[in-house]
């Protein structure tokens, strides 16, 4: 309704100038005479043309009013009665009346009986239960009143997902820089840094076109940042492998989401075991090892297409098991690793040794770590 001499915009025009003036004119004349039967023929008429066989929602947003979710843009001359009907709902704490599509065939004495009742409204203190209780004892069910409140409640709602959103936006623009960061740095030499690059706005496009895992990746990101570096340090390297081993694409694509994502079960473990850095109790090192089955667990529970989760799950479960199946979480079901954890596992180990901590007082060199790593193969 962008232009308000378009026909829907008519239609809309109508509709408003027509359903004020039948409230109007219910209010002058108790009995239903002539003009009110007119009046409601002209409603009904519009309503026909509006709603097409489907409903018709009139909302009140911000001021503003919305028919069939599309913005109503009026003539100037109706100014007096657009104003007229947002007073009209603000007094009777209104946010939308939505006429369902059988209201075509309701009888004028139900039709005005419905007016009179949302007229009547403004005498309650609250008028949408009122108008709800009166509906039900008439047995109006062809029309819908929803109050305000709800509204700005779903108002506030939507503006918490906003935010969550955002939020996550901002991680994905960071992990942006961060992949960038590790590829230039950690990849050179294994594939080149411009094949390294596009794998790596790769990752990051996955994530993006995502909702589901960008939020998984932010919550990582929430909880503690250490792990955040890692989990994209590790998937731009698992990466970096599986593509030196020819995976497909869509292998590749899965095994980078698993790196995202292979320590999110940390979320789940408390910050003093997760940061602590001498050795860990017992109870404190099965809080540790809990965190493959808790990331699992976590991934299942993500928004994300089924297909996506059930490629995804297994990689985290076993990013610290070992070849000869030692390490952990404990399994009987399984007698090998899959490819996917094999070279999560490599990039785990690679990356929690070579990067550069706070608290650490020297990494290992690349070579070291890679030294370090074959001498405990298999272990
Ligand atoms: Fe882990
Ligand atoms: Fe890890």
């Amino acid at each position: 309704m962008s232009d308000p001499h378009s026909s829907l915009a008519r239609a809309g025009q109508e509709f408003m100038k027509f359903l004020y003036r039948l409230i109007n004119t219910v209010r002058i004349y108790r009995e239903n005479n002539q003009l009110i039967r007119k009046g409601v023929g002209e409603l009904k008429g519009v309503i026909d043309t509006l709603a097409g066989g489907g409903d018709i929602n009139v909302h009140l947003w911000r001021g503003r009013f919305h028919i069939r979710g599309e913005r109503l843009q009026y003539r100037r001359d109706l100014a007096s009665v657009v104003n007229g009907m947002v007073a009209y709902f603000t007094q009777r704490n209104i946010g939308q009346i939505i006429f369902l599509n059988a209201s075509g065939n309701v009888s004028t004495e139900e039709f005005v009986a419905m007016i009179r009742l949302l007229n009547d409204s403004v005498m309650s203190d609250d008028p949408p239960a009122w108008l709800e209780d009166k509906m039900l004892e008439h047995g109006f069910s062809w029309l819908q009143v929803i109050r305000k409140q709800d509204e700005e409640l779903a108002d506030k709602e939507a503006s918490l997902e906003e935010e969550r959103y955002e939020k996550a936006r901002s991680t994905y623009i960071h992990a942006v820089d961060a992949v960038r960061e590790v590829a230039q740095k950690a990849c050179k030499g294994i594939v080149g840094v411009r094949k390294t690059r596009r794998l790596a706005q790769n990752i990051v496009d996955l994530v993006r076109d995502d909702n589901s895992l960008m939020l998984g990746l932010a919550s990582i990101k929430d909880y503690d940042d250490y792990t955040y570096t890692h989990s994209v340090n590790v998937a731009l390297l698992a990466t970096c492998l599986g593509r030196q081993i020819n995976m497909s694409d869509i292998s590749l694509e899965y095994l980078s989401v698993c790196g995202l994502l292979h320590d999110l079960g940390k979320v789940g473990v408390s910050k003093d075991v997760l940061h602590k850095q001498g050795e860990l109790s017992v109870g404190e090192w099965d809080e540790m090892k809990a965190h493959p089955l808790i990331g699992v667990r976590k991934i299942l529970r993500l928004n994300a297409p089924h297909k996506l989760r059930s490629r995804i799950i297994l990689g985290p479960f076993e990013h610290h098991l070992n070849p000869d199946m030692s390490g952990y979480p404990r399994t009987i079901f399984m007698d090998k690793i899959s490819l996917i954890g094999k070279i999560l596992r490599i990039a785990d180990v690679y990356e929690a040794l070579t990067a550069q901590r706070a608290y650490r007082t020297r990494a290992f060199a690349p070579d070291e770590a890679l030294r370090k790593m074959w001498s405990e193969r298999g272990a």
